[in-house]
């Protein structure tokens, strides 16, 4: 529990930390995260999203430190994902069940298929208004960014923009606003992007338009995750632009495992190669590496080299693992290379390939494999494919400038 910080005159973040978690649904969230939640007073009082079950009565507690909940007068529930939306229950059993629930058209039907309960859902959509005194609050839906219930609340008269989950960060610390942490925030809110949204980059860039031509004013962005962007928040949204673009840097991820270190070996030779040709590359074995933290370094890297010894006539589990999940969040823009070692079958890299091939990335060799244990003539060819992988992608990034 924490003092409610009023951020505005009469609108107060109302939300909890989550200091303990690590992992959140497959990502890990090394510093925990929160689920902020916001309260703005007037002619009537509004709760702007909710936190996770587990933090109801923390959130009702925040809440009693500023009014009783039973004088909240409505809802406005951005997104159904149970990190926001799990406290609706007890909230609405607490303030009266009948009191209205705003949300998308989506967000009802979601809302319904989680809880099986009765509410008094009023459905907006984009560009419909609410006006209560002298508070004005716009709508914007946000399909697949990231559910199909996500939509944004603009305060008009305050603008600020309350943007559920994009823009926010997994971050817990005693921190609340940009201008509080500087720049240190920044590797939270891209591992965020990364692991949440980078899959739906397209939707993102159109969104960026639309709010664009609407040229709002935006004072403040409230994201229901970690910090609030207050001084700053055309940093976030450029961060964004950038993000979503997916366009590739002078950087190489070796993502690898080993069975008995002769896939390692090859990994490093592979990464010397690249760096003989003076490109940025980082060596991640993903026993050592978590996979969103893989995900991270892949946003804005122009090519990755994946390399897994073969195991059952397939590649190995925990490469599966992370594999299953890069394509899953659909980076664009890069060139790929396999490699691994083998005992007899040798499934590994041409399994890669495919996977390769299905991501639409830009295989640029058909990649290395190697019997047992790579001998030196072996390991030069892992260093070649390093020079090429790296040559290529300089190419490539010359012809884009010009
Ligand atoms: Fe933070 Fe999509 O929930």
């Amino acid at each position: 529990m924490y003092k409610p910080i009023e951020i505005a005159d009469g609108i107060y973040s109302v939300g909890c930390r989550d200091w303990d978690i690590r992992d959140f649904h497959g990502y890990s969230t090394d510093e925990g995260t929160s689920y902020n939640a916001f309260l703005v007073l007037g002619e009537k009082n509004i709760l702007i999203d909710t936190v996770k079950e587990k933090f109801s009565d923390e959130l009702l507690s925040n809440i009693s430190r500023i009014i009783d909940p039973k004088e909240i007068d409505m809802v406005i529930s951005n997104h159904t994902e149970m990190d926001h939306s799990g406290a609706i229950p007890k909230v609405m059993h607490n303030i009266g069940r009948d009191k209205p629930l705003y949300c998308s058209k989506m967000g009802a039907k979601n809302l319904n298929r989680h809880f099986h309960l009765d509410f008094n859902f009023q459905i907006v959509g984009s560009g419909d208004e609410l006006k209560i005194g002298n508070r004005t609050f716009s709508f914007l839906e946000t399909r697949m960014l990231h559910w199909p219930d996500s939509m944004f609340t603009y305060l008009v008269d305050d603008a600020i923009l309350f943007s559920s989950d994009a823009f926010g960060q997994h971050y817990a610390g005693d921190k609340f606003f940009d201008d509080q942490i500087g720049d240190e925030i920044i590797p939270h809110a891209r591992k965020y992007y990364a692991n949440i949204l980078l899959h739906f980059s397209p939707r993102v860039q159109a969104l960026l338009k639309d709010v664009a031509k609407l040229n709002l004013k935006i004072n403040m962005i409230c994201p229901d995750h970690g910090i609030i962007w207050r001084d700053n928040p055309a940093k976030i949204i450029n961060a964004y632009d950038r993000w979503s673009r997916q366009e590739p840097a002078n950087k190489v991820v070796v993502i690898f495992d080993s069975m008995w270190e002769s896939t390692t070996k090859m990994a490093r030779s592979i990464t010397s190669g690249i760096e003989s040709e003076d490109v940025n590359v980082r060596l991640m074995n993903t026993r050592k590496w978590h996979r969103s933290d893989i995900m991270t370094e892949i946003i804005d890297a122009g090519a990755i080299a994946v390399g897994s010894p073969t195991l059952n006539n397939s590649i190995f589990p925990v490469i599966a693992d992370v594999m299953t999940y890069i394509k899953g969040l659909r980076p664009q823009n890069k060139i790929a290379a396999a490699f691994g070692s083998y005992g007899w079958s040798g499934e590994a890299v041409k399994i890669l390939n495919k996977e390769f091939s299905e991501m639409k990335l830009n295989i640029i060799d058909d990649g290395v494999r190697v019997q047992y244990v790579p001998d030196a003539s072996d390991l030069d060819r892992c260093f070649g494919l390093g020079v090429k992988i790296a040559k290529t992608l300089k190419k490539t990034l010359s012809c884009k400038k010009k």
